[in-house]
């Protein structure tokens, strides 16, 4: 049986990214102000562990990837790497072969890509990318499923990212042409998505328009993201503050989008840098819905990857 790992979502199937979001959508529903603790009928992953590696900080991906475990039936083991003898050296097939004989699954944020996809290589168990410099493919899951409960048609929405063309836009970027929405992204020209991501898209004939300003990404947009201007692992924040400091969005910003805009924002936010204070905690803001659904969309991956 094909191993099903959720890396990034430019290789998936569209089927199954919509299957992803339904089964989320219908498992929220059905607990319906249950406690946070109880199992979900028919325990689906009664007897599974989950591994969770940590290159670099959380708080929503840790806690929500263990508490979507806990929901399932199953149960979560969490280390980062440094408590590792990943961190002292030891190699990541290696670690990837013994895991694979310990757990079922294993989420691991890290710093380079390139270890995620080198990690899968060599497991015999589904791998769950929780964030790399490239991509988090399961915030962007997490985001749509809110959009969706917001009552949003994805499928011809227009969706604009203001900021840094980061990670979290990568995904974005990757999601545009499985979904069917129009991508507006306004960015610097020196923090410009990745020709990479661009390149995936016009393969897969996605629908998106650069930028060089905030002010023309936004115009008419049905939603407007967000993200930190200083990503985890960058190392030119002070240069990055002042060159994305007109990408800030702004009251002003969002009275440019479609007056029902929606915002979204990862998190962790900076009020005052990449959005104000009255956006992020303003009527048009879903974040912590987004926030929430990062719980139920991973249960749904996590349902996926293992088939059951
Ligand atoms: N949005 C997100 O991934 O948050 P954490 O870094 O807290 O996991
Ligand atoms: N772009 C941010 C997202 C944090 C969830 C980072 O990589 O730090």
């Amino acid at each position: 049986m094909t191993i099903r790992h959720f890396i990034d979502l430019w290789p998936m199937e569209r089927a199954d990214l919509r299957a992803i979001l339904d089964e989320a959508h219908r498992m929220k529903r059905a607990r319906n102000g249950w406690p946070k603790g109880r199992i979900d009928p028919g325990a689906p992953l009664d007897g599974h562990t989950l591994a969770m590696i940590f290159e670099k900080s959380s708080t929503r991906t840790r806690f929500s990837f263990d508490m979507a475990m806990r929901q399932l039936g199953g149960s979560s083991i969490t280390a980062t790497s440094s408590d590792m003898q990943l961190g002292r050296g030891e190699s990541i097939e290696d670690t990837a072969r013994v895991l694979s004989r310990y757990v079922d699954a294993v989420m691991i944020r890290a710093n380079d890509h390139a270890d995620i996809e080198a990690f899968a290589e060599w497991s015999s168990v589904p791998v769950i990318n929780g964030l790399s410099d490239r991509s988090h493919p399961c915030q962007i899951m997490a985001d749509l499923m809110t959009l969706e409960e917001a009552g949003l048609t994805l499928q011809g929405a227009r969706i604009a990212w203001v900021g840094d063309g980061n990670n979290v836009c990568a995904s974005l970027i990757h999601a545009a042409a499985k979904f069917g929405f129009s991508l507006a992204i306004g960015t610097p020209g020196r923090y410009a998505p990745d020709e990479d991501d661009l390149e995936i898209a016009a393969e897969m004939q996605a629908r998106i328009e650069l930028f060089d300003n905030a002010e023309d990404a936004v115009a008419g947009a049905d939603v407007v993201i967000a993200d930190t201007f200083v990503s985890m692992g960058d190392t030119d924040a002070d240069v990055r503050l002042e060159i994305l400091e007109p990408f800030a969005v702004t009251e002003d910003l969002m009275a440019l989008a479609d007056p029902g805009a929606k915002f979204l924002h990862c998190l962790p936010a900076h009020r005052g840098e990449e959005v104000d204070a009255e956006v992020i905690d303003g009527p048009q803001s879903l974040v912590f819905d987004e926030a929430e659904n990062r719980l139920h969309a991973q249960k749904a991956i996590l349902r996926w990857c293992l088939q059951k």
